[in-house]
Formats: C-alpha cells, structure tokens, sequence
C-alpha cells in the first residue's frame, strides 16, 4: 500500500468512528420505549415475505405470515451477529498495535453488535407475548459460529459483507417504505439500519486487506469455504422455513388442503433465500467488490453453486 493510500484507509475508518458516534442509540431509550409489537400490524413487508405468493391466504393470514417471517428475521439477525462480532474482534488483533482509529472503528463495530443481539432477544421476547406458542428457532447461535468460524477469514468476511449489505438494502428498499407495518418493529430496522451502514464500510476495509495477504491458491480455497458457507446458510433457512411453516399452519385456525400446506412451506423456503441469498448476492455494491477480488472462473463457481438457489 502506498502513504496516500494508506492515510485514505486511515480516513475511512475516522468517518466510520465520527458516524458511529453521531448514530448512537439505546435499546430502551431510543428503540423500544415502553412499547409492544402490536399484532395488529404486520412486522416483515410484503416486498421481503413474498406473501402475495399465496393468493388463497386471507389477508388476517396475510399479516400472520408477515409476523412468523418478521420474528425469523430479527431471530436469525442476532444469530449471525454471534459469529460477526467474533470475526471482527479476530481481525482487530491485526491493529492492536497499528492504525488505532481502526481498532477504534473494529471496537465500536463489536460494541454494536453485541447490543443488537440483546435487542434481538428483546424483540423475541416481546414477539413471544404477542404471538401463540409454538415458534421455534431451530439454530443455535454458537453452533452456528463454530462452522463458521472454521471457514478461511476471507470467505467468513465476504458472507458477512454481504449480509451487512443486504440489511442496508431490505431497509431502504422494503422496511422504510411500508406503512402497515408495526411501528416498534419497523424502528428496531430503523436503528439496526442506521449502525450496519457503518459496518458494511468496515467489511469492505477488512475483507480487501485479508485479500491482499492471500496467494492465488489460498484465495481459490477460499472462494471454496465461501460456496460452503453459503450451502450452510441454505440448509439453516431450508430447516427454519419447515418450522415456521408449520408453525403458520398450526396458528392459522383452519384447515389447507394437502397442495396448500405444501405450497407454503415453498413460499417460505422461497422467501427466505430471497431474503438471506439473493438479494444479497444481486445486489451491485456486493457483486462489484466480489468479481473485483476473484477470477471470472471463480465466479462461474459460486455462480454455479448458487443457480440451484435461484430457481
Ligand atoms: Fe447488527
Ligand atoms: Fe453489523
């Protein structure tokens, strides 16, 4: 890296640290407020639930699919953010005695995300009292981290670039402009939004300097690791979509034939690689960086793997 180069880095980990510090919140303070998820309103939009997919579905149920998926998707936030926060504070040992407005910026970044997996826990809590028995999260956190975490650093960064992205862009593009969902559940987005567009700068500031550190052939076994992280990230959702379908089903109060129940547990395995894969992976601030650090024949094989998922 040249000096120029290297006093630019220095400066975006300073704007990440100034923007972290603006942006700061508190779980009660500022997010919950004394304030309960209204089962009256729908918590996940349409745009991420996919649940016009399901015309014969009344619109009471409609809004029962949006809480099911909406609670799986503050679930599996704190459940990545397990795994995330132990990664970012690996990586920061690289700055203990470097840049220290980086080990600033990894500090704050770990900070924050042990307080969203709290506010997770807040939102599960709070989902419990205003929905049936019943729900179930099928992963488990640490569980989870240990494969992870046993992947090479690099493809551990790129799927958590990638799921820092896709937040920004379910925000900004679904939550933000829904009006008919629960106010409480959209400003738990709003918050978590606001912290991970500092995150994802940081992603990318520590996934290009891991890629720097690597050879040709380590970097090829890392596009492997990657393609198995996301498989793994597949046979979570393929797990959780079974549950909470049935869970659906179990609380609808009604009877769906054979063909409607099967053409539900499709709809939320459909929805939920939309919302932790695709739209993730379609998104053109993650695909620029990826096909910037790997050969064309790499991404043919993460295209490949990913096909598959896409259909
Ligand atoms: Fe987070
Ligand atoms: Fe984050």
């Amino acid at each position: 890296m040249t000096t120029a180069q290297a006093i630019e880095t220095t400066k975006r980990y300073a704007r990440s640290v100034q923007a972290s510090k603006r942006v700061r919140w508190d779980i009660d303070a500022d997010v919950i407020r004394e304030r309960k998820l209204d089962p009256a309103y729908k918590f996940l939009p349409d745009g991420l639930s996919l649940v016009d997919e399901l015309p014969f579905l009344t619109k009471d149920e409609k809004r029962s699919m949006s809480q099911v998926q909406g609670r799986t998707y503050a679930n599996l936030f704190g459940l990545v953010e397990r795994f995330i926060n132990a990664k970012v504070l690996e990586v920061s040992r690289d700055h203990w005695f470097g840049d220290q407005t980086a080990l600033e910026a990894l500090v704050r970044f770990s900070d924050e995300e042990l307080k969203h997996q709290e506010l997770f826990r807040r939102v599960e809590q709070l989902a419990a009292e205003a929905m049936p028995l019943g729900y179930q999260l099928m992963a488990e956190p640490n569980a989870v981290a240990a494969v992870v975490l046993g992947k090479s650093t690099w493809a551990v960064l790129a799927l958590t670039c990638h799921i820092e992205i896709f937040t920004l862009v379910h925000y900004r593009k679904s939550i933000e402009a829904d009006a008919g969902l629960s106010e409480l559940w959209k400003d738990v987005f709003l918050h978590h939004w606001r912290e991970e567009s500092q995150h994802v700068l940081l992603d990318e500031l520590e996934w290009r300097r891991e890629d720097a550190k690597l050879s040709a052939s380590e970097r090829d076994a890392a596009v492997g690791d990657f393609i198995e992280l996301v498989g793994a990230v597949d046979g979570i959702l393929q797990v959780q979509a079974r549950a909470d379908a049935a869970y659906f089903i179990a609380i609808a109060g009604r009877t769906f034939s054979e063909a409607q129940r099967e053409a539900i547990a499709a709809a939320v395995l459909k929805a939920y690689r939309w919302q932790y894969i695709v739209s993730g992976v379609q998104e053109g601030r993650f695909l620029g960086l990826l096909t910037e650090l790997i050969t064309p024949a790499q991404a043919e094989r993460i295209t490949g793997a990913l096909a598959p998922l896409l259909s």
